[in-house]
């Protein structure tokens, strides 16, 4: 996970944006690349081609990605470093659908480009663009010789979502293969470039503590939940495509799964690590069974406040459909079939416009069998371990000690580590991870095909056996989402564990 196996240091950089005036690019791209650049992460001979539909020249671009940087930067703007920044950022208008001819001009600017350049350049491209895109750009590459396959200086970067359901998934991935091998592809889920997440391997492995019971001797159950305040905004179009399960539960709730609960890899080599994360997903137990689908919960918000704002109903917004069932929100029990963690419950939580905007891992051991005997003891909350992904990032461990004092009473114990506070606005952002590793061929940062293809068999399986979408439930904006979720975990006696941030 950790380990690179190529440097980016005796390289130049060629870094091609499809979808330069994009959302993505200049809320996330521009103020990774900034910072990348500015702290000397990236080759001195870098050079940003954002291509984007819009007609516009060098100047223009560059004076709205310096608003952007300076609207989103995860610190403060430095004037100098900045215009440095921007004199390696060109745009190129381009219609890169149906007109082959824009590809064969880019081609020979990036050779001619190339040739001026000392170090050996990586072509890297980064499709940040609408998913029906994905499959006909990589054509278009392949056809005109922008990236050749097995040429490792030539790569691809692909945003989610990779696909709709398995079919498309696969039908994109042989499109893919056909332009390029495997090591030249790095499909996108940025929640692995989030340092808490890649944290977890360090955690889990790193510690003599929690290795030894991180298994269904000792842990209870593990709960997953990202949840947002934020509604769908712009994007109606998109989400009625993709709705929760493909936004959020797909990719991002199924790789933090699979990380939880994956055997420790031979080495922290990107291969090693994805082979294991592919066993955990396919140990994940499909819906095939009708008692499987009650542990289902699918929602949508409607009208509501949030943090005293009122929010239109989901339904309301922009490009939604008034009548569309699509889900806003899941929870779900799920169980990883495998000698570890049979009879372990694995609760995901996941949704838009709820109360807060929280990603955590919960993990709750279970209580010792001898506890019972000791009456001072009682009602004492178990051990939990919550891994604390977002907003603050850090880790916390509850205990139980004695309360000080002459009574022998006990207490709650909270063994805090904030890393959002030892490393004030230095932890780098998930994209600035995603691009430093991808010029470094490092792939462990980023989806395999395989774990994508069991990914989807799990999603397929709830679609296709589970009738959940008769159960919508409504849920009005800024509440903690249907309360069926809390009535799932009840009757299996537990209940969420809802660890505020500290
Ligand atoms: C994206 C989804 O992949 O992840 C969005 O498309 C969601 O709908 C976002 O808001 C959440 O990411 P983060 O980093 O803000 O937790």
């Amino acid at each position: 996970m950790f380990q690179n196996n190529e440097g980016g240091g005796d390289r130049s950089l060629l870094l091609m944006i499809f979808g330069g005036t994009g959302d993505l690019t200049h809320r996330k791209l521009l103020p990774a690349l900034y910072h990348l650049l500015a702290d000397g992460r990236l080759p001195e001979e870098t050079s940003i081609i954002s291509i984007g539909r819009r007609p516009m020249d060098d100047e223009g671009y560059r004076e709205s990605a310096r608003k952007s940087i300076a609207a989103h930067s995860r610190t403060g703007v430095d004037g100098e470093r900045l215009c440095n920044f921007l004199r390696h950022v060109h745009y190129r208008q381009m219609e890169f659908i149906g007109e082959p001819d824009s590809y064969r001009e880019l081609e020979d600017w990036l050779s001619r480009n190339e040739a001026l350049y000392r170090a050996p350049a990586v072509r890297l491209f980064f499709l940040a663009v609408g998913p029906e895109h994905f499959g006909p750009i990589v054509e278009h590459l392949r056809a005109h010789g922008l990236v050749k396959k097995g040429n490792p200086a030539h790569r691809v970067m692909i945003e989610k979502p990779f696909g709709r359901d398995l079919a498309t998934a696969r039908a994109l991935n042989e499109t893919i293969s056909d332009a390029l091998e495997e090591k030249q592809v790095y499909r996108i889920d940025h929640y692995l470039g989030k340092e808490m997440i890649r944290n977890i391997l360090a955690i889990r492995f790193g510690n003599s503590l929690f290795e030894p019971l991180w298994n269904h001797h000792y842990i209870d159950n593990i709960q997953i939940t990202s949840t947002e305040t934020l509604g769908v905004e712009t994007r109606g179009d998109y989400y009625e495509k993709s709705g929760i399960l493909r936004d959020m539960l797909q990719n991002h709730l199924l790789q933090m799964l699979a990380l939880i609960t994956m055997e420790p890899p031979v080495d922290l080599m990107p291969e090693s690590v994805r082979d294991e994360k592919v066993k955990a997903l396919r140990s994940l137990r499909r819906f095939d069974q009708a008692p499987a689908c009650g542990g289902v919960v699918v929602g949508q918000y409607g009208r509501g406040s949030v943090r005293g704002v009122e929010v239109p109903a989901y339904r309301e917004e922009p490009k939604v459909a008034p009548d569309s069932n699509v889900p806003t929100y899941i929870a779900l029990r799920a169980s990883v079939d495998n000698f570890r963690w049979g009879g372990v419950p694995i609760y995901i939580r996941s949704g838009k416009r709820l109360d807060s905007g929280r990603t955590q891992i919960v993990v709750e051991f279970k209580r010792l069998a001898g506890v019972n005997f000791y009456p001072e003891f009682e009602g004492q909350p178990p051990n939990l371990l919550v891994i604390r992904v977002q907003p603050v990032e850090g880790m916390y461990f509850q205990i139980n000690a004695k309360r000080p004092g002459s009574e022998f009473q006990m207490e709650r114990v909270e063994l805090n580590y904030s890393q959002s506070s030892r490393y004030q606005g230095n932890v780098p952002e998930a994209y600035e991870q995603l691009i430093l590793e991808a010029l470094r061929a490092n792939s462990s940062l980023f989806t395999r095909w395989d774990e994508l293809e069991h990914s989807w068999r799990f999603i397929e399986s709830l679609e296709e056996n589970c009738e959940y979408l008769s159960n919508l439930l409504a849920y009005p904006a800024g509440s903690r989402g249907p309360e069926a979720a809390d009535r799932m975990l009840e009757s299996d006696g537990r209940h969420w564990w809802d660890i505020e941030a500290k």
